[in-house]
């Protein structure tokens, strides 16, 4: 019998309406090529949603997703919406209510695409961000209190737990067991003496585990510099949700683009669906052009298929994306003039015509 995933399909706001249905298109070939079938259905949830209904998702979404096998998602946020809503009331509820709790965020000089980094080859860019995806920075329990008095008041904190350290510690070191060995904690420990010191002593526990693992530390101003001037460096990069988010980007940058990087939002034990989506926002000054660059989210296709163990099927994608670059078949942000649509459609071509992939 054919194997069948449940696959709920947000597309999100801005860029989203673009980028998604251009990696539905290459799911499909894959899917039809590698015999196994994608239940498809869409939710139209985000920003768009909030302003027909007051909220980002029913009710009776997280619910409804639980039935799922993975959640494909472009982005969430439009410029005429408060913007502390998008993540609060969609993201970060589905990373945190599912247990979402890696942040797979891969970083890839692709062939034919020039890194800003004019001395870096593909040899130098290839490697992983590994962010912390519950805890931390973004766990929202603050307050602002008398905002327009003199004695306006605002705080958030950070919570690190040893439980949610030591998992995507875990996590960490497994994934550098499979790449190169080698594990950079990203912290700040010298001066947030608190919650990062605890986050860097209870990695190194962790690391000791590893013995076969090469583990360093490194703080985020040297990291970010590093990204930059020596990328080769790096082959896994442990990091906390605030610092993971904007590296990130950085990664996308030396890249070439933001809009080249996939991403998963992954719940290892598969307890419940994972989310894949690009690093990038919704990107709402370029939507509806059909020129943003679909990479990121074809990208993240790969990601959620090599999740749900259909390994040949997401080689195909990434040997699709590399065939499609290295042909000069770029968007616009990356010099190029081909539309969203011509990207797409010319890794589903080479998809098609291509001999099945191995792994
Ligand atoms: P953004 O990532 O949407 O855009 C930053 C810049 O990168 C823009 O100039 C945009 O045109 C460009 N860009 C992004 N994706 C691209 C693509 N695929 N192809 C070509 N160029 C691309 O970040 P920004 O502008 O800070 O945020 C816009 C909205 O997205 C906000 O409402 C924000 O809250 C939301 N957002 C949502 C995220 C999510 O849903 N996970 C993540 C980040 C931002
Ligand atoms: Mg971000």
């Amino acid at each position: 019998m054919k194997k069948a995933y449940k696959i709920a399909v947000v597309n999100g706001d801005g860029v989203g309406a673009e980028i998604v249905p251009a990696g539905v298109s290459v799911l499909d070939a894959v899917a039809e090529k590698y015999g196994f079938q994608l239940d498809k259905e869409a939710f139209p949830f985000g920003a768009g949603y909030y302003k027909e209904n007051g909220k980002f998702m029913s009710d009776d979404a997280l619910e409804t997703l639980k039935g799922f096998d993975a959640i494909f998602f472009g982005a969430v946020g439009l410029p005429e919406i408060d913007d502390t809503l998008p993540a609060r009331d969609y993201t970060f509820r589905v990373r945190t209510s599912f247990q979402q709790y890696i942040n797979y965020r891969p970083v890839k000089l692709f062939p034919g695409v020039d890194s800003p980094l004019r001395y870096k080859t593909q040899e130098d860019i290839d490697f992983v961000v590994i962010r912390e995806n519950n805890e931390g920075e973004f766990v929202q329990s603050g307050k602002i209190l008398h905002a327009d008095k003199p004695a306006g008041l605002a705080v958030d904190t950070s919570i690190f737990t040893r439980f949610g350290i030591e998992r995507v510690a875990h996590y960490s070191f497994k994934l550098a067991r499979k790449r190169n060995r080698k594990v950079t904690n990203v912290t700040k420990s010298n001066t947030l003496i608190s919650s990062l010191a605890y986050w860097d002593q209870v990695i190194a526990e962790v690391a000791e585990e590893y013995p076969d693992v090469e583990y360093s530390k490194m703080y985020i101003d040297n990291a970010s510099a590093s990204f930059v001037l020596r990328p080769e460096i790096f082959d896994v990069i442990l990091t906390t949700n605030l610092f993971g988010d904007i590296l990130s980007d950085l990664g996308g940058a030396i890249m070439g683009s933001l809009g080249l990087g996939g991403s998963g939002n992954i719940n290892p034990e598969k307890e419940f669906p994972s989310m894949f989506e690009p690093i990038h926002g919704s990107a709402p000054d370029i939507a509806g052009q059909n020129s943003a660059n679909p990479i990121g989210q074809i990208w993240s296709a790969a990601i959620m298929l090599e999740h749900l163990g259909e390994m040949e099927a997401a080689q195909d994608i990434m040997d699709g994306i590399e065939h499609t670059t290295a042909q000069g078949n770029l968007t616009k942000d990356l010099g190029g003039t081909a539309t969203t649509v011509e990207v797409a459609d010319s890794v589903v071509e080479f998809i098609r015509a291509a001999k099945m992939a191995t792994v």
